[in-house]
């Protein structure tokens, strides 16, 4: 196993089992309000320092990218860190949340980890190298239709700017498709896809750390990820779909002319 992924691994181990010990006790939790329905609580905050102590112990040149505390350093390595993607699954005591850490290198991704801490799904990917379930080879699915597949969103619930333009999209998706699923953490949305669990998947309006782990996980399972055009630089947009090649290009297709 690469090195950097070995850390990265150590970094979710330790976020997973705070996030666990704290989801024993839900309501003793504090939680803060970033803004309309966005919550970040003591949970998150520590999780992510549980996860930058062990990266920076191990590789202290590197820059960050996290979440809760921003961005630090100058380096080509820079670690894009989301300590609990899906809180506000985890307030509610929702079982789909997960920790997402990437390194992208030159600007390239390069190493994923989104862990479950659920149900003690570890999802890895290092480049060039594939894409694995807890040591188990992940694949896209194989299915080619998009009127066959099962596809993953995400709603808008706290910028509503876009919504108009989501809907129509929902619409499209949800008459084209075999159904839509929002299971409510958009890395573990990433990785069902890497798994063959959903067909595709699609979400306007996300961070870096929603999708850089999530990103490299597709890819290297075999699938195609873009922005709405299909065209790289989703990372920075915000906006995305995936899937495996032949769905991402009726998906790709469906957008046109609605996003
Ligand atoms: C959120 C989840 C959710 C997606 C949101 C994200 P958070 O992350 O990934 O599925 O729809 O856009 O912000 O805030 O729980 O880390
Ligand atoms: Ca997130
Ligand atoms: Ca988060």
């Amino acid at each position: 196993m690469h090195p950097m992924l070995n850390i990265a691994i150590k970094a979710a181990r330790k976020a997973g089992s705070i996030i666990n010990r704290a989801s024993l006790e839900l309501e003793q939790i504090r939680v803060a309000s970033k803004q309309t329905n966005d919550f970040v609580t003591e949970v998150d905050h520590a999780a992510e320092q549980a996860i930058i102590a062990t990266l920076r112990e191990a590789y202290p040149d590197h820059a960050i990218l996290a979440e809760e505390s921003g961005a630090s350093g100058d380096s080509e390595y820079v670690w894009i860190i989301d300590p609990l993607d899906g809180t506000t699954n985890f307030l509610h005591g929702f079982p789909q949340y997960a920790v997402s850490i990437g390194l992208q290198h030159r600007g390239q991704m390069a190493q994923a980890v989104v862990y479950d801490v659920v149900h003690n799904e570890l999802f890895t990917a290092t480049r060039g190298r594939g894409a694995f379930v807890n040591d188990r080879r992940i694949r896209v699915s194989s299915r080619p239709m998009l009127r066959d597949a099962l596809i993953g969103t995400g709603f808008p619930y706290r910028e509503f700017s876009r919504i108009d333009r989501y809907v129509e999209l929902f619409k499209a998706f949800a008459q084209g498709s075999a159904g839509l699923r929002r299971p409510g953490a958009a890395s573990l949305d990433l990785a069902y896809v890497a798994a063959g669990r959903l067909d595709g998947f699609f979400e306007m309006g996300l961070a870096p750390w929603d999708m850089a782990a999530g990103s490299l996980l597709v890819l290297e399972a075999g699938g195609l990820v873009g922005d709405f055009k299909g065209d790289e630089g989703y990372l920075e947009g915000g906006d995305i779909v995936c899937g495996n090649p032949k769905v991402f290009a009726q998906m790709i297709a469906t957008i046109a002319g609605r996003a």
